[in-house]
């Protein structure tokens, strides 16, 4: 069952292991909470992802878990970078990511991220408003570049998904209305320092069934066409990511080959370059978030099982209502409680399980939160004044710290006076 999860999740002997690393001996060696990743299973992802489109080009959403050492991998696995900010885009070159295959979405960037990237030459921008089209052009202009842009467009399509993570509906704050988009096609096409060169639509996240994908690239390539006829040269459709994975033990996905017999068909005849942008169905499942024990409260009507992480380590429960699936680490045979999971930090959304049927564990014990390799670290925070945790990456036998964890200092560090 768990292997469903990821392949290389398994207990072994009754203890749990990812790849050929015991998840126990890690929690001893560097302590809780600790995210721990698969890196074989980025690689797999990736390939799966390349041969289901052999023709594309993947950019990894980095905003999913921008740890350098996960956007190098995705990089060696011939990935470009999908990113939103600044802060992203200083990481993906440091991780080795061409300024080529670097594709820039975000509703509200900066002139000095602008600047930033028009200076490096970035394969894309994904516009995002009519104001955002004339800015760039201005930066463009005064470093004497053409800026190569698509156009985020929202296609009004119901990802069926969470709403804080539906991005494609027209109430939403992304993009511009897909119907009118040919207005801000035009006016891109009269600013001189910009090249038009692709469209671009990402309707939402954790998308498990591909037919809202279907639906929102037939809207792409009708204006594709539209756009070609108009005589703008369209060489790329950037369809963003979203796919889906397996939180809940009942829940199954769409797989990359899946996304792949949906939309090729839909855009097989247009002459454009496809581009895809996943983060979570890429690194999601390669990663748990352990975290130990510290007490068990029983208040007669409810039972609690308190552990070392928090909302800050993963917020996506307390933000989301999100299910992460929690196993322990060392697989005995022993009754099940219903129980609450939840994290020392102060605030009843502070929870990572509720009213969940887990083994009954003891004090001291490991315990595996599935699921936790996107938006897990990467939304994490010093709420409560806590240090972020450690990031492991393991690959077979072998293992490495690729961010260490904080300490204090951490937690103080940008309220010292700066040195001259
Ligand atoms: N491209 C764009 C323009 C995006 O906004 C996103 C995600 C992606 C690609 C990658 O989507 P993915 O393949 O990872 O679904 N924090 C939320 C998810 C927010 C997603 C935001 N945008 C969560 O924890 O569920």
């Amino acid at each position: 069952m768990i292997g469903e999860y990821n392949p290389y999740l398994e207990y072994r002997g009754g203890e749990l292991y990812l790849e050929e690393v015991s998840l126990k001996s890690l929690a001893e060696e560097f302590g809780t909470p600790l995210y721990v990743y698969s890196a074989s299973y980025v690689r797999d992802r990736l390939r799966a992802y390349r041969e289901a489109f052999p023709d594309a080009l993947v950019c990894y959403a980095v905003k999913a878990n921008y740890n350098p050492h996960i956007i190098a991998l995705a990089k060696e696995e011939g990935a470009g970078a999908d990113i939103v900010s600044g802060g992203e885009l200083y990481v993906s070159l440091l991780a080795g990511v061409e300024p080529s295959k670097i594709v820039y979405a975000g509703v509200g960037k900066t002139l000095k991220e602008l600047e930033y990237a028009v200076d490096l030459e970035i394969l894309l921008f994904n516009v995002e408003s009519p104001m955002e089209l004339e800015v760039l052009d201005q930066v463009a202009q005064k470093m004497g570049k053409k800026a190569r842009v698509a156009i985020r467009v929202n296609p009004d399509v119901d990802p069926k998904t969470h709403p804080y993570i539906s991005t494609g509906m027209k109430k939403s704050k992304f993009g511009v209305d897909i119907k009118t988009a040919r207005k801000e096609y035009e006016q891109a096409r009269r600013l001189k320092n910009l090249c038009v060169v692709g469209i671009h639509c990402h309707i939402g996240s954790q998308i498990l069934d591909v037919s809202p994908y279907v639906e929102a690239s037939q809207k792409v390539v009708e204006l594709y066409w539209e756009l070609l006829k108009a005589g703008f040269d369209i060489e790329y459709l950037d369809l963003g990511g979203g796919l889906g994975i397996k939180y809940k033990p009942d829940q199954s996905n769409p797989e990359p080959a899946d996304l792949a017999e949906a939309i090729l068909p839909v855009v097989k005849d247009t002459r454009a370059k496809l581009i895809l942008e996943p983060g979570r169905s890429v690194v999601g499942n390669a990663g748990v978030l352990l975290t130990q024990v510290q007490f068990l409260k029983d208040k007669g009507h409810k039972h609690f099982v308190i552990v070392d992480a928090g909302m800050n380590d993963l917020v996506r429960p307390a933000m989301y209502s999100a299910y992460h699936h929690i196993v322990p680490v060392e697989k005995k045979d022993r009754p099940y409680v219903k129980t609450d999971v939840v994290g020392p930090i102060c605030e009843t959304g502070d929870f990572l399980a509720l009213d969940r049927e887990i083994p009954a564990v003891e004090r001291g014990e490991y315990l595996a939160v599935l699921s936790a390799g996107a938006y897990g670290f990467a939304m994490s925070s010093h709420y409560n004044l806590r240090p972020r945790a450690c990031e492991v990456l393991v690959e077979g036998s072998s293992y490495r710290v690729i961010r260490e964890r904080e300490d204090y200092s951490h937690l103080v560090g940008e309220l010292l006076p700066k040195k001259p």
